[in-house]
């Protein structure tokens, strides 16, 4: 075992469903990479979804794709621990020991529960507002040092860190190491534009590209993206639509289909059709071996069931161990 996997990583996905280019490039292919050099648990969060009331099929269906697009990613079962987070009981059981310490004040202040209720002033429900203390039960049940996650996510993490550094002192204990966000070195961290002019590419966008999505549409999507008239003075300066061609190709094809495209652009003989055909191909020869390896996974529901299984025990064993010592320290643990 190398010293690092003596490191504990958490995170948690929730069931949405297709990921697409910018989570592959932004996060997935990370997660790949930590889980020969950490200890990681990687879960679908299933029961954070619940707070928008997915009907029961929507659920199954999104909680399916999403392990296995995971898996055909690369995550290894063998290599990570992977599971589904409702198949962890002893996480609810935190959040409820956690729950006794987390004060309204602080948790209508979140950012993301007012944006919520702010977009769905008819369902602020209790669970959207304790959303970050199972979020903090999720991560301190193993131990976390680390937590990769996006921007998004940060403040959930410091309250993850609230929770666990208020437990430490209430009992005067140590139990709870504070969990850091985890930082890409830089190069690693490839944000990944949209298609549609601006900004990057997102789920609730509607600009992205799934590893899921057929060849044709794919296709037909980058045929669509947005550029411009073309270049009219040499060399000039690219704007963003046009850059984000370039960054998207980047990320997909050889350099040497960079550097012809650069120079055209260069010399204003771009033919932008040209470049969209050609940045269409690459992405599918990316996608396509991705895509075939999940439509197999999501096939093999003897497969996917056993990971499951698998994943659930291993989370199960370290999450029990962890809320043995909580109960002892709480006063839950009969001496009589
Ligand atoms: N809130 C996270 C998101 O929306 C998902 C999540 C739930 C999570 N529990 C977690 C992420 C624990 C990291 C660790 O993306």
């Amino acid at each position: 075992m190398t010293e690092k996997k003596q490191k504990t990583v958490v995170s948690g996905i929730r069931p949405t469903g297709n990921l697409h280019l910018g989570n592959y490039f932004g996060a997935v292919r990370s997660f790949v990479k930590m889980q020969s050099e950490y200890r990681c648990y990687f879960f679908i969060a299933d029961l954070h979804s619940l707070t928008t009331h997915p009907t029961p099929d929507n659920l199954q269906a999104g909680v399916k794709q999403v392990l296995a697009e995971y898996l055909a990613c690369g995550i290894d079962p063998e290599q990570a621990t992977i599971f589904i987070q409702s198949d962890v009981p002893e996480v609810v059981e935190l959040y409820t020991f956690l729950n006794m310490n987390a004060y309204l004040g602080e948790l209508e202040r979140t950012t993301s529960f007012k944006e919520k209720a702010r977009q769905n002033p008819d369902n602020v429900n209790a669970g959207l507002l304790t959303y970050p203390v199972l979020m903090a039960a999720d991560i301190i049940i193993h131990k976390a040092h680390f937590v990769p996650v996006g921007k998004d996510q940060e403040q959930n993490l410091e309250m993850a860190r609230k929770f666990a550094t208020r437990f430490n002192h209430m009992y005067g204990h140590r139990l709870f190491p504070l969990p850091k966000p985890f930082t890409f070195d830089g190069h690693e961290m490839i944000k990944v534009p949209g298609l549609d002019g601006s900004g990057k590419m997102g789920k609730s966008e509607g600009n992205g590209i799934f590893l899921y999505e057929d060849p044709a549409d794919i296709r037909k999507k980058v045929m669509r993206a947005v550029t411009d008239s073309g270049p009219t003075m040499m060399n000039q300066e690219k704007p963003e639509p046009i850059r984000n061609l370039f960054t998207l190709m980047k990320i997909v094809s050889t350099p040497e289909t960079v550097a012809f495209f650069d120079g055209q652009y260069n010399q204003c003989v771009i033919r932008y059709g040209d470049m969209k055909k050609q940045l269409a191909e690459d992405i599918i020869a990316f996608t396509a071996p991705i895509r075939e390896r999940i439509l197999a996974i999501r096939n093999d529901e003897v497969y996917l069931a056993r990971v499951a299984r698998e994943g659930a025990e291993k989370a199960r064993e370290s999450a029990a161990k962890t809320l043995a010592e909580v109960k002892a320290l709480i006063g839950l643990k009969r001496l009589w």
